[in-house]
């Protein structure tokens, strides 16, 4: 088992020595596992670097602005605010699970946190900055330089460590020992009737052929508006944004349904506000089939099943700037 250095785990602990129950066989949905090897200071470098504005051109938004994890790993907006209030054209995912999806980003376009990482530091409508600048910023800060060689053995300072390091602490962003998961452990008196019926509907009515595996999502890509077309606004064109293949057109990688209770509002463009027209839109456009409100609200109530233990930690205190250190200009174009 993993040596647990910092009290900052100790919520990771826990769940890694959780005592295992005999669980049922064949279900299309798997309990969320612990991570099973962190790197501790690695991870509490990337701890620092997630909630540190410094990343920003403004010194203003930091990786949590956007996926904060009070909020369940996403700002609940329908698309994301960036540099100079610049109104974002997708939904935030969660990061909370996100080192279980095969790639990262609705389209996919970066094959794991570590690739995903750097986009947001050097995104002109996210965070605005370069990843040299960002670097230079770091490096004139004596606290970061020392826990860079605490991580590393050295003290170098680039955009790959600092990317490994906000993929090391996402991957502890796991949200095991949900209600479900305890009753996908064998805990019949975890969930209600009503939420189990939901989740016989889920398998019976396909919604699973989608939504399966420990995250019930992120493990495939598929078109929004199987059987009837997605009518949106928003100017997304999915996997086609980067194939330019018609067939790719709106399909999107499955988004996670593990504490969907806290993700709102749903969808690629944000538009379903409620969990409720989210299942029926789901219902329609990707089955053919129209619940009714009873079937509907027991799916709801599966769906609620899944939130999880959100991250508990200390919030990192963040090395201070020095008198060499470049000061936030935010307001500057
Ligand atoms: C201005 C808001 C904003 C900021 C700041 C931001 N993100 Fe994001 N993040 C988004 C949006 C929007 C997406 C979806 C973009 C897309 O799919 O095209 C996203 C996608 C992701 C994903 C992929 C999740 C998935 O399921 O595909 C991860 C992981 C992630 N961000 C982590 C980070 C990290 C780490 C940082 C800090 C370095 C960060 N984000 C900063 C808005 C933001
Ligand atoms: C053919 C595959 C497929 C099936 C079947 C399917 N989904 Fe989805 N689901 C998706 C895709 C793709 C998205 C993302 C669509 C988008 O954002 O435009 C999604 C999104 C969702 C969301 C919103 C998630 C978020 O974070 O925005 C919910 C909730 C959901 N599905 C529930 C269901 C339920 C309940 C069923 C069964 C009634 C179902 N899905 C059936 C593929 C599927």
């Amino acid at each position: 088992m993993v040596k647990l250095r910092s009290s900052a785990y100790a919520w990771l602990l826990l769940l890694v020595s959780m005592p295992v129950l005999a669980g049922r066989s064949g279900e299309p949905v798997q309990p969320i596992q612990p991570p099973k090897e962190i790197n501790l200071a690695l991870a509490d470098l990337g701890k620092k670097l997630y909630f540190d504005p410094r990343l920003s051109r403004s010194g203003f938004i930091s990786c949590n602005s956007c996926h904060n994890l009070s909020m369940g790993g996403t700002d609940n907006l329908k698309t994301s605010i960036g540099d100079h209030w610049a109104q974002g054209p997708i939904n935030a995912p969660t990061v909370l699970n996100s080192s279980l999806n095969i790639a990262q980003f609705w389209d996919g376009r970066a094959k794991d946190l570590k690739a995903q990482a750097g986009g947001p530091i050097a995104n002109p409508g996210e965070m605005a900055f370069t990843h040299p600048l960002a670097v230079s910023t770091l490096e004139t800060i004596p606290g970061y330089v020392r826990e860079f060689a605490l991580a590393f053995g050295d003290d170098t300072i680039d955009i790959d460590r600092v990317t490994s390091a906000l993929a090391e602490f996402e991957k502890t962003l796991v949200t095991p020992d949900a209600p479900f998961d305890r009753w996908l452990l064998g805990d019949d008196a975890a969930v209600s009737d009503m939420a189990l019926n939901g989740y016989r509907l889920f398998k019976e009515s396909g919604c699973v052929g989608c939504h399966n595996g420990a995250a019930l999502g992120g493990t495939s890509f598929q078109k929004m508006g199987v059987v009837e077309p997605y009518v949106t606004q928003n100017p997304s064109l999915g996997v086609a944004g980067l194939t330019g293949a018609d067939a790719d057109r709106f399909r999107f990688k499955v988004p996670t349904l593990r504490n969907i209770e806290l993700t709102y509002p749903y969808f690629h463009d944000g538009e379903a506000q409620t969990l409720t027209e989210a299942v029926d839109v789901m219902g329609r456009l990707q089955l053919g089939r129209r619940f009714t409100a009873a079937e509907n609200q027991s799916i709801v109530a599966f769906l609620k099943t899944l939130t999880g233990a959100q991250p508990a930690f200390i919030l990192p205190q963040l090395p201070p700037s020095v008198d060499a250190t470049p000061r936030p200009e935010p307001f500057q174009r």
